[in-house]
């Protein structure tokens, strides 16, 4: 696990974008992991930059989103759809049959409708990179407290804590979804490599417990402690509980001298 730490959000999106920057240059056929959320909007911000400068080309890449609400149609401005057609998609040049993203608006035979998902990461040769927030309470994905290590994409009921979260995105807590469709942990930990980013003080107590607590399904994030390839890209106040800060900086020094690779 690698912890690298950065002085703030605008720092933590550039060094995002940089690695996946390199990623999609390094293979152009690259299946993406994407995340929403307040958290990955600079890392987009940064490829967008990219992108007009004619730096990159997603023109071969493939992507699957890691959750959407249950009930709301692609249209509705809180749709993970319509985040991220708004924050990325409409900018760049990924076609549009290469982007996946759990459908909200499923009725009826959820199981299956998860395992058709699942079986499209598999058809695309499986996930080379994701990209993953963090929640307060440790979530990755919708992938709430408790959550089974080895949870495959699936319908979740949201935590009271998700809610109180992102109720404020809607005019009403009525409106705010009590679901969602997510992939799982299991799902999540079959992704070769995996880019964590966190900012801000709110995330110190969840970032902490991923990396240094015990591996518990009451913090789905300290799953990745079981992932060969995760590189957790925090800022300083994100870092603030971490007990071993300064041997992540000398794990980083010594990984840019003996295999860079692992940072590029
Ligand atoms: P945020 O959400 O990026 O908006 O903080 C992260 C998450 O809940 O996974």
């Amino acid at each position: 696990m690698l912890v690298v730490i950065k002085r703030d959000y605008e720092e933590v999106s550039r060094e995002g974008a940089r690695i996946l920057a390199g990623a999609i240059r390094a293979n152009p056929k690259i299946v993406l992991g994407l995340a929403t959320g307040s958290t990955p909007l600079g890392l987009y911000r940064a490829l967008i930059a990219f992108h007009d400068d004619g730096d990159l080309d997603f023109s071969g890449i493939k992507s699957f989103n890691l959750d959407e609400y249950l009930g709301l149609p692609p249209s509705h401005p809180q749709s993970f759809h319509h985040f991220m057609a708004q924050n990325f998609f409409s900018h760049v040049n990924v076609p549009r049959d290469h982007i996946h993203i759990p459908d909200g608006t499923i009725t009826g035979d959820y199981d299956e409708y998860c395992a058709r998902y699942e079986r499209s990461i598999k058809a695309a040769g499986g996930i080379d990179l994701q990209i993953l927030g963090i929640g307060r309470n440790g979530h990755i994905g919708f992938n709430e407290p408790t959550s089974s290590l080895a949870s495959r994409t699936r319908l979740k009921a949201l935590s009271r804590e998700t809610i109180e979260d992102n109720r404020h995105f809607f005019a009403s807590t009525g409106q705010m979804p009590k679901c969602a469709i997510t992939m799982g942990i299991g799902t999540i930990l079959e992704s070769r490599r995996v880019l964590l980013l966190a900012s801000g003080r709110s995330k110190a107590a969840a970032v902490a417990k991923a990396i240094e607590g015990p591996i518990t399904s009451s913090v789905s994030a300290s799953a990745l402690q079981m992932h060969p390839d995760v590189t957790f890209i925090i800022d300083e106040e994100a870092a603030y509980s971490l007990t071993q800060r300064d041997y992540y900086r000398h794990v980083l020094e010594m990984t840019q001298i003996f295999t860079p690779e692992r940072l590029s």
